[in-house]
């Protein structure tokens, strides 16, 4: 099963990749988690991703590309994924039907997770990670265990998430007709409670 979990900044696909990868029984590639792992690193090529994350722009599809080409040749990725975070562009959404026909594959089904703009500043402004396990909560409605000591994304602020808005509605919602025309496309409510939204997931997928 190649699923793509499609949606504004915040709206909740890392959170919902993660409850639903197991059923699945695929990973859940994403492409903001590998490129923050590239910039924790410093390589070159993290501190490239860096200007544009910062910045709320998207990074080159270029760059993008390499790094999914090399997620998929791993052995984990043989049977399927969640893309979540990916495709972000038109030029991203073929090459990845290029990649996947490569591999006797196609995307059967992508998942969009709506939810308003207001909802998600106040989502990603309060959104706080455990630095260890990369496990993702939020201030009020996913708090993280008392004690634990978690982090803040540095895009994490409200002018940054404006600006990934923006990107998201110039340069990634107009990947959604390219699945429109073959007919993959779920929408789902994504306001509601973390498993009220889980369930709705499944029932789009037939899970
Ligand atoms: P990326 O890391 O992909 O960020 P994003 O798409 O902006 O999405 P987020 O990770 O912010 O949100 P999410 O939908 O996963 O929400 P989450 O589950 O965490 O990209 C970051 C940057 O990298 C981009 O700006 C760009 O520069 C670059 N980049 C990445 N991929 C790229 C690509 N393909 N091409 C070009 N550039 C790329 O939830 C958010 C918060 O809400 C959490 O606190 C969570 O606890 C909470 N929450 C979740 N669900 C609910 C709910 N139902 N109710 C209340 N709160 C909830």
């Amino acid at each position: 099963m190649d699923l793509v979990l499609f949606g504004p900044p915040g709206a909740g696909k890392g959170t919902q990749a993660v409850r639903i990868r197991e059923q699945l029984d695929v990973p859940q590639i994403s492409t903001g988690d590998m490129m923050r792992a590239a910039r924790r690193e410093g390589t070159p090529l993290g501190k490239k991703f860096d200007e544009y994350m910062s910045a709320g722009k998207l990074v080159p599809d270029a760059l993008v590309l390499e790094l999914m080409k090399e997620r998929l040749s791993k052995p984990d990725a043989a049977k399927g994924a969640i893309f979540d975070g990916f495709p972000r562009t038109v030029a991203q959404a073929e090459a990845l039907d290029e990649l996947l026909a490569e591999m006797g594959r196609k995307i059967d089904q992508v998942v969009v997770l709506e939810v308003p703009v207001e909802d998600i500043v106040d989502r990603v402004t309060g959104r706080r990670s455990d630095p260890t396990s990369g496990q993702v909560y939020h201030v009020r409605y996913n708090p993280p265990p008392a004690g634990l000591e978690v982090v803040q994304r540095k895009d994490d602020t409200e002018e940054v998430v404006r600006k990934r808005f923006q990107e998201y509605e110039a340069n990634t919602m107009p990947v959604l007709p390219h699945y429109d025309a073959k007919g993959l496309v779920k929408r789902v409510d994504g306001v509601g409670s973390l498993d009220e939204v889980t369930e709705r997931i499944r029932a789009a997928l037939g899970a």
